[in-house]
């Protein structure tokens, strides 16, 4: 798809390695890895619970009704929220973890057969986001895969190793695809729309990409950001914490960050750029950030669900006519990724702010 090719990089070291070797060492952190001001400006909250909905009470008749207000209060006040009972097996749960950190345990030469090529854009292992040589660098590297429609995929960028990779990525983004399917389906009746089928369509063929992220461990963690600031520009994303180890951050309308603290085995689902749009600024898509831990390594894989190519990303009409008009300018769904893929992520001003009306 076009929009992945678009999210070409500059070349930049290998983070994972680098920190093999300097966390060792007593050198201070790589210049064009500090950001201290950024990291310190702004106060952190700890251990204040994300909402969470329960997938398993949105399908049942007898509490859909009392889960879809939680689940609308979520998208809107936080654009962020806990998924439990999401029905996606245990055992596959731990594949898809087991896998992943598999791959990232490959030697570096080894991880290299599916890096990034000039051509492919984003796809393949590597880095994004890197448009000058000034540029400060983030503390993380990423292997970022087209999964659907299943003609989209390329398999030179897919792990063969560990042997079992493809097979299990497979079947998670078939499960992903299922939940984020209900998902939409509960928003649509949220959004009160009597035809939901105007929201389905714009997702139509379910494209869905991962990008999962290697975020080393870094001895002089309050210097460096493992992601920089951002909102997502998909729809729908759908966050698996692969270990243990949290970082996650998003923003609250009073300027600070919460540090995100996911109950066990639940899914991070927020709301992309997309369907803030589409929802005509009633649902949120919230600015997030993630920050590296001092002596573990952290490992998160994030589905994202994007909309159908060649539709028009704006505000349902629906929806629109009900808020007496539309809040956001209508844009191609392609001139809206190059522009996203052209930007440094540098917040929700640079990208989303720039189609409200
Ligand atoms: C992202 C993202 C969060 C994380 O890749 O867009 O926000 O915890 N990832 O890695
Ligand atoms: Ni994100």
């Amino acid at each position: 798809m076009a929009h992945a090719k678009t999210g070409r990089s500059l070349p930049v070291p290998n983070v994972q390695a680098l920190a093999q070797t300097w966390n060792g060492s007593t050198e201070e952190v790589p210049e064009r890895f500090v950001r201290t001001e950024e990291v310190c400006a702004e106060e952190v909250v700890a251990g204040c619970a994300l909402p969470v909905v329960d997938l398993g009470r949105l399908l049942d008749p007898r509490t859909s009704e009392e889960e879809i207000a939680n689940l609308g209060s979520a998208c809107q006040q936080w654009g962020f929220f806990q998924l439990i009972n999401h029905g996606v097996p245990d055992e596959l749960i731990l594949d898809v973890r087991r896998d992943i950190a598999e791959f990232f345990k490959l030697p570096l030469e080894a991880k290299k057969a599916y890096a990034q090529l000039p051509e492919s854009g984003l796809e393949g292992y590597g880095q994004a986001f890197v448009f000058s040589e000034t540029q400060k660098l983030d503390w993380s590297d990423m292997i970022y895969l087209m999964l659907r429609p299943k003609e989209s995929r390329d398999m030179r960028f897919w792990p063969a190793q560990p042997p079992s990779f493809r097979s299990t990525v497979d079947r998670y983004s078939a499960e992903a695809a299922r939940v984020v399917s209900c998902l939409l389906r509960f928003m649509a009746a949220d959004m009160g729309l009597e035809q939901p089928e105007s929201l389905f369509q714009v997702f139509r063929g379910q494209p869905q990409t991962m990008k999962v992220t290697y975020y080393p461990p870094c001895t002089q963690a309050g210097k460096v950001l493992g992601l920089s600031p951002h909102t997502d520009a998909c729809g729908l994303t759908l966050l698996l914490h692969v270990n243990d180890v949290h970082g996650l951050q998003m923003r609250t309308d009073d300027g600070k960050w919460l540090a995100v603290e996911p109950l066990d085995g639940a899914f991070i689902v927020n709301i992309g750029d997309i369907l803030e749009i589409l929802s005509n600024g009633r649902y949120r898509s919230a600015e997030h950030r993630v920050v590296v831990h001092p002596n573990k390594e952290r490992i998160a894989a994030a589905m994202f669900h994007q909309v159908c190519p060649d539709t028009t990303v704006g505000p349902l009409p629906e929806v629109a006519k009900g808020d007496a008009g539309p809040r956001f300018k209508s844009v191609s769904h392609s001139d809206f990724m190059k522009r996203f893929f052209s930007t440094k992520l540098d917040g929700r001003r640079s990208h989303l702010d720039h189609y409200r009306i």
